[in-house]
């Protein structure tokens, strides 16, 4: 009787044993695991600011349809172009200042133009800075780093070169960068939005665009509407 006793006390001491062991090395773990993660942050590459102006070709798409932009971005001057030809469709032209106006116009017989103003301006050249880094993938043939800012894009960088290659809205509509030419700029002349667009009675009959911006900036940050802005997500289809 004394002996079974003492045999499962024995037992009971080498299971508290074991138990105590196994949280002493799962307790160590902790700490090599942190130590890991934040290795792996440190060798986090940082996103290549972009040059204070270039022209870049885009090929988008967005649920079925397809469009060309010709963007020409003028950090120094203030100012950014996106002309919009949509396949088989209207060319459009969306150029932001700034200052926060916007002007979404047509040069046909048309005449259509919009007038916006978002509270913010253009992106600045480190519009990505503080994204978060995802790794590396292949996309479009190229080996790419990867960044999301969070829940509104993710965009692709050439590991090889640093020019983006790729990104896609959180609405899954897709840019895959054709040219890239860095340093090129629009001759002045062209910055110019049409005298329809200083209509007055022709400004603000779509109040749905300030909804929507203002939507934009309740669920993203300020440089997220202007990106927003910057690739046209926020027009509306039927422009
Ligand atoms: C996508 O395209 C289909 C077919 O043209 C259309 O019915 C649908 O409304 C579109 N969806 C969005 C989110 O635009
Ligand atoms: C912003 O700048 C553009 C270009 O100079 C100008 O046409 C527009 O009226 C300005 N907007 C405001 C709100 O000052
Ligand atoms: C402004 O728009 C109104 C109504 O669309 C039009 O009758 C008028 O001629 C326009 N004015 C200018 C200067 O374009």
């Amino acid at each position: 009787m004394a002996k079974s006793i003492s045999i499962s006390i024995l037992l009971l001491l080498l299971i508290l044993f074991m138990s105590s062991l196994s949280l002493v090395l799962s307790v160590r773990s902790i700490p090599t695991d942190s130590d890991s993660v934040s290795t792996t942050k440190q060798e986090s590459p940082t996103p290549t600011p972009w040059p204070e102006q270039f022209h870049s070709i885009l090929s988008m798409s967005y649920n079925g349809s397809f469009e060309i932009i010709d963007l020409w971005y003028d950090w120094p001057k203030g100012r950014n172009f996106n002309i919009i030809q949509k396949q088989l469709g209207k060319l459009l032209y969306d150029l932001e200042w700034n200052n926060g106006t916007s002007f979404f116009y047509t040069l046909d017989s048309s005449r259509e133009c919009r007038t916006i103003h978002f509270d913010v301006g253009i992106l600045r050249p480190n519009w990505l800075e503080g994204g978060n880094y995802l790794g590396q993938r292949n996309v479009d043939g190229f080996l790419c780093n990867v960044w999301e800012k969070v829940d509104f894009l993710t965009y692709y960088e050439d590991v090889a070169t640093k020019r983006p290659v790729h990104w896609v809205f959180y609405t899954g509509r897709a840019a895959h960068v054709m040219t890239f030419e860095v340093g090129a700029v629009l001759e002045d002349s062209k910055w110019q939005a049409p005298v329809y667009c200083f209509n007055k009675s022709g400004e603000d009959k779509h109040p749905e665009f300030h909804s929507h911006a203002a939507a934009h900036s309740n669920l993203i940050t300020a440089e997220e509407t202007a990106f927003a802005s910057s690739f046209s997500d926020s027009l509306p289809a039927n422009f």
